[in-house]
């Protein structure tokens, strides 16, 4: 189908540049003294009818265990939404119901639709299309992650990792007010930014180098990340219990601040700063 697509699209053309004379012809019929320069300068630009691309796909089955191939699928980009979800969408809709893809929001608020694309992470709600003429593009799971079906990795472990930090408010002492919110200064709370934007979509602890090798021991700069939002909380009082937690020679001190997670992460924040504020306060300890 892709392929009849592509030759229809060709034939297409072809017709109408047979049909129709050129503006620049048009131009010398009507003024014959037009120089040749004259009627290039208004020759608009041929529009091609057709604008196809190739997609490399990751394709791997549980059910029918044989090795993992890159299936291609060729979409007219005119016919077609900008971002890559919207090509793999087009592509399980019209072409192939078996593709196997997570999203939801469609918007870079979910974080499910992670994937790599052209070799860097990044979320495909978010990620534009490049142009035909730059080539196939090539769409694999997120690396060194365990594969479920096609492009869905198995999340069990990154969200373990979540969990172990305790990502919620902690406190010693009853709340001064009971059933009211526990204030925050304007400076205290943006201590948060930077933090508490992140949506969990992995891409940056599956960029990490130090993750790949040791991605049960090692914590990965997304739960880092959360973890320092946590020990930043001007409201919550288990900071040097948390620091202790997380004061590890694979947990924490596998970050070697390659930053591969800051230049993955498509919310554009930085895990690899927020790990060296966590090593930062195991040195000088939390303030008072
Ligand atoms: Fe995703 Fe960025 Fe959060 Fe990492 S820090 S999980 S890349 S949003
Ligand atoms: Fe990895 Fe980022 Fe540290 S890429 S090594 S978590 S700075
Ligand atoms: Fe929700 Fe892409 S679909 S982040």
């Amino acid at each position: 189908m892709a392929s009849s697509l592509l030759r229809r699209g060709v034939s297409l053309a072809r017709t109408t540049a047979a049909a129709s004379p050129s503006t620049a012809a048009r131009l010398v019929a009507a003024r014959p003294h037009a120089s040749e320069a004259e009627a290039q300068k208004v020759e608009p630009k041929a529009r091609p009818t057709t604008d196809v691309k190739t997609f490399q796909i990751y394709r791997w089955n549980p059910d029918n265990p044989s090795k993992p191939q890159l299936q291609d699928f060729q979409i007219d980009l005119k016919e077609c939404g900008p971002m890559v979800l919207d090509a793999l969408i087009k592509i399980k809709n019209e072409m192939d119901p078996s593709l196997t893809f997570r999203r939801s929001c469609r918007e870079g608020i979910c974080g499910s639709c992670a994937m790599n694309i052209d070799g860097c992470n990044g979320l495909a709600c978010l990620t534009k299309i490049p142009e035909s003429s730059a080539g196939p593009t090539m769409i694999t799971p997120l690396p060194h992650m365990f594969v479920i079906k096609d492009l869905v990795v198995d999340m069990t472990n990154f969200y373990n990792q979540y969990k172990s930090i305790e990502p919620w408010l902690k406190r010693k002492s009853p709340p001064e007010n009971p059933g009211k919110e526990i204030l925050q200064s304007k400076k205290d709370r943006a201590k948060l930014d930077g933090m508490y934007e992140c949506i969990l979509c992995a891409c940056c602890s599956t960029s990490c180098p130090s993750y790949w090798w040791n991605p049960e021991s090692y914590l990965g700069p997304a739960a880092l990340l959360h973890a320092n939002r946590w020990i930043s909380d001007s409201r919550d009082e288990y900071t040097k219990e948390r620091l202790d937690a997380v004061n590890d020679e694979f947990k924490l001190y596998r970050c070697h601040t390659i930053l591969n997670c800051a230049r993955a992460c498509p919310k554009g924040l930085n895990p690899g700063k927020q790990i060296q504020n966590i090593k930062g306060l195991q040195m000088s300890g939390p303030a008072a």
